[in-house]
């Protein structure tokens, strides 16, 4: 088989076979196929698509490039969640303990920020001591123990990925869905899940804006799942402004304590209204994880169930107790809240009377990555305590000179680069705002 060919029959509309994919991308990874075919076969990919047989062909080669979690000594099953990435999205701290504590285990393996958008082992590595490099022995200990266990993409799980990504990002072929889905599923069916749910993000902070686009790339998501034999279900979720109320590492580890110490009975923390959409969307992913998990029969059951956990403190104690077995410091949690901010602060107020039209999360994720949040490149530092605490959401009433939001800086040159984008970010007006539910759209292969 010649690789040309194989670019050939792309290029022209065909489709390839396992064996053909194969060839490519196995070479490739051995390096007996050079780079310049695979860039070529890539953008052929991008012109002509993939099928969906094909895309799980590719997503099968890629899985089979590296090494594939064994989790055979632990009770199942396993179910992970996705999300496409936004900004304020701290949904994995507080779903993996949720569910967790519903009695389904999450072997989680989660990623970086980069750009605008943030990444889960950045906020809890920004828990004093927290580990996200676990050797496999470890990582299954504390799945074992806690129910949950997080961890970072180690080098060893899909090389043919690293290599496939690095190419796009240089050739004008990240945007293909049949590529985005096979990278996506590759990483998370190596890790061993037996089941998964995506939160497919839609909206100016999301990878793809429109919803048409997140729908596409749903579906693509579950019907190439569906090929390769695996149960999954895609949620649509808005992300147009950020996700709860804090944007920043650690500042996203003090919002996710309070949602899951504020929610437990009788406790003096309150749940935060601005936290409501980031709850919202939480506890309908923990529902659908649930019923792959078979803890229950319906997503109103699940939700029920992922509610019940939260108020009577078992999800909390996972919480500390996964904490406290991946290194972090238990003390850091019980600190007082905000305890931990940067101290150079700002607070942006409202130049007029009015409600809050929009927040541009892709803004605020930007503002967040002057601010040392996010990363530019994958090898730049991120701060643990600064970020963006936002007062008010979408769709608030505001008063001349009320605070918007407050910014939290290392220093005075990052707060002045930073303030410009949240003052353009935040739109006030008089126009009432209409405030849909966060679940756009469910597509599932149950
Ligand atoms: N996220 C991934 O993991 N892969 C892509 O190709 C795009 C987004």
């Amino acid at each position: 088989m010649r690789a040309v060919d194989l670019v050939v029959k792309k290029r022209d509309g065909g489709t390839l076979s396992r064996e053909e994919i194969a060839c490519l991308i196995d070479g490739y990874v051995a390096g007996s196929v050079p780079e310049y075919q695979i860039a070529a076969w890539l953008m052929a990919v991008y012109f002509s698509g993939m099928s969906r047989q094909e895309t799980g062909h590719l997503t099968d080669v890629m899985i089979r490039s590296g090494t594939v979690f064994d989790l055979s000594g632990i009770d199942g099953p396993f179910v992970d969640k996705h999300s496409t990435g936004g900004v304020g999205d701290k949904v994995s701290l507080i779903l993996a303990p949720v569910v967790a504590a519903c009695g389904v285990r999450v072997p989680m393996m989660s990623g970086r920020a980069l750009g605008h958008t943030g990444g889960t082992l950045d906020k809890l590595e920004a828990i004093e001591g927290y580990t996200t490099a676990l050797p496999i022995e470890r990582f299954c200990d504390v799945l074992r123990d806690v129910g949950y266990a997080m961890t970072g993409q180690s080098r060893d799980v899909v090389p043919a990925d690293r290599l496939l990504y690095a190419l796009r990002d240089v050739t004008g072929t990240v945007e293909s869905v049949p590529l985005i889905t096979a990278s996506i599923l590759s990483k998370k069916f190596a890790e061993g899940s037996d089941a998964l749910v995506f939160d497919v993000k839609c909206g100016s902070g999301a990878f793809m804006k429109t919803r048409q686009r997140a729908h596409e790339l749903a579906e693509s998501l579950v019907e190439t799942a569906t090929a390769l034999g695996k149960r999954v279900v895609a949620v649509l979720t808005r992300m147009e402004q950020p996700l709860g109320h804090m944007v920043g590492n650690f500042l996203e580890v003090e919002e996710s304590i309070a949602c899951l110490r504020g929610t437990v009975a009788g406790h003096d923390l309150q749940p935060d209204p601005r936290s409501a959409d980031l709850m919202e969307v939480t506890l309908r992913l923990a529902a659908w994880m649930l019923v792959l998990g078979g803890a229950c029969g319906s997503v109103d059951e699940g939700t029920r169930l992922a509610q019940r956990c939260l108020e009577d403190g078992s999800a909390w104690e996972r919480f500390v107790r996964n904490v406290e077995l991946q290194g972090g410091r238990r003390a850091v949690l019980e600190q007082r809240y905000g305890s931990f901010r940067a101290s150079e602060r700002h607070t942006i107020t409202a130049s007029e009377s009015g409600r809050v039209q929009q927040i541009d999360a892709y803004k605020v994720g930007m503002a967040g990555v002057y601010l040392g949040v996010g990363r530019n490149t994958a090898d730049d530092a991120v701060l643990p305590h600064v970020g963006i605490d936002i007062h008010r959401k979408r769709g608030d009433g505001v008063s001349s000179g009320d605070a918007l939001c407050t910014v939290y800086a290392e220093n005075a040159e990052a707060l002045r680069r930073a303030t410009p984008i949240l003052e353009q970010a935040f739109v006030v007006g008089a126009d009432q705002v209409d405030q849909s539910p966060m679940i756009l759209e469910e597509i599932t292969n149950l």
